[in-house]
């Protein structure tokens, strides 16, 4: 099919898909369009890049099986604060209740204002939902991954092992197969704590915290780097000292001290972006696998996270907004998000790629757009 064609023939998919995006959608975009949207997260192969950010859009099993319904590629489940044998957590502070969140306009973006943090129920309670994304990551039909908020101690101290050890190991439990995938929280109200003020201490974590975790399991691990509140050279710097992770999320919300909340918008991926472009992947050791978190609301913002290296994304205020907001008539938020998200004529990743293609600048291999072709050739490799 020519460009112009394709072009046609996506406008009346996206018309079509208002009532019900079929949920192999990525299976129609490769019959329909030769492209081939398969992605890639912390060494998992996925159909498409866009998956669910920790949060409040994973805290049960109902919430993961409307995901699974959709057909989203992952969710990484909301981030537990751990403890040790005894139940005592360092982090506790970071375990309170809060409902109350507020979807709002910001700039031409928009955030989620909350103030609430981590896992407010019990250990045993986290375990059972990581029991039951563990069932839906082998029945292949969603892939779950659980976060955890670790203790973090000042230069002067040691790392409380006993809270890595009881934590590492229930996960590794509860979840079925070795290795344990697991995402490592560094959140941007750690960024707004006291605990963050010194830079050595920031590296030191991000340099010791995968040796601290991997002592207790066989464990695959994503970190999720915070916005520290420094320049944009330091970031880079946290990004070199995280290089032993198995792959980096990049990068968790900005924070506004004045009001002591997190927040997101075009500020968060206007810098999360500028960051990527100027890392230097061919480095050794090279810097890890990229997931992008941060105001990806469009299949362009895919593929601008997807030019600085990113193999997949993860959204959390895209998946929360009015449903005004979303073009689509029916469906959960999910899928109205993702028909958005692949769909949209203009702005949407399969578009996107066709547009990239007319430009010259990406180009069929065996026939076929590959969504991973997008990224720098330092990070295919991984
Ligand atoms: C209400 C709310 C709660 C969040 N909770 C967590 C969390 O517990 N752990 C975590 O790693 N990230 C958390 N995040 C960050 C999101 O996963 C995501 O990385 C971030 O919001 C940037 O993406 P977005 O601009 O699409 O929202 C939270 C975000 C929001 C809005």
């Amino acid at each position: 099919m020519s460009n112009s064609a394709s072009l046609a023939s996506l406008a009346d998919d996206f018309e079509r898909f208002k009532r019900e995006l079929p949920r192999d959608f990525p299976a129609h975009v490769r019959d329909a369009y030769r492209i081939n949207l398969s992605a890639r997260y912390l060494g998992e192969p996925l159909p498409h890049p866009v998956g669910k950010g920790s949060g409040q859009l994973s805290l049960n099993v109902g919430q993961l099986e409307t995901d699974a319904e959709a057909g989203l590629a992952f969710v990484v489940l909301k981030t537990v604060i751990a403890q040790d044998a005894a139940g005592a957590q360092s982090m506790g502070a970071w375990a309170i209740h809060e409902s109350k969140m507020k979807v709002e306009r910001r700039g031409a973006g928009w955030t989620v204002t909350w103030k609430g943090r981590g896992w407010d129920r019990s250990f045993e309670e986290y375990l059972a939902l990581v029991r039951a994304g563990w069932d839906l990551t082998r029945d292949r039909h969603l892939l779950t991954v659980p976060s955890v908020k670790y203790h973090l101690p000042r230069l002067d101290e040691p790392f409380r092992d006993g809270e890595y050890a009881n934590t590492t190991t229930a996960l590794a439990k509860a979840w079925g197969q070795s290795p344990l995938l697991l995402e490592k929280d560094f959140s941007p109200t750690l960024a707004g704590d006291p605990l963050s003020d010194e830079k050595a201490q920031i590296l030191r974590w991000l340099r010791e915290v995968p040796q601290h975790v991997r002592a207790h399991g066989d464990v695959r691990l994503a970190m999720k780097l915070m916005n520290a509140r420094f320049d944009d050279d330091f970031q880079r710097e946290m990004v070199n000292a995280a290089r032993a992770a198995d792959a980096l999320v990049v990068f968790n919300r900005l924070y506004d001290v004045e009001h002591g909340v997190a927040y997101g918008g075009v500020e968060l991926s206007d810098r999360n972006l500028r960051v990527l472009a100027r890392l230097t992947p061919g480095a050794s050791p090279g810097i890890p696998e990229l997931s992008g978190t941060g105001n990806v609301s469009s299949g362009r913002m895919i593929v601008d996270y997807a030019l600085r290296g990113c193999s997949s994304v993860q959204l959390h205020t895209f998946f929360q907004l009015p449903l005004e907001e979303y073009a689509a008539t029916d469906g959960s938020r999910t899928q109205r998000a993702l028909h958005a998200l692949i769909f949209d004529p203009r702005d949407g990743l399969v578009a996107v790629m066709l547009e990239r293609e007319a430009a010259g600048l990406l180009h069929r291999r065996d026939g076929e757009l590959h969504f991973l072709d997008l990224l720098p050739d330092a990070y295919r490799s991984h």
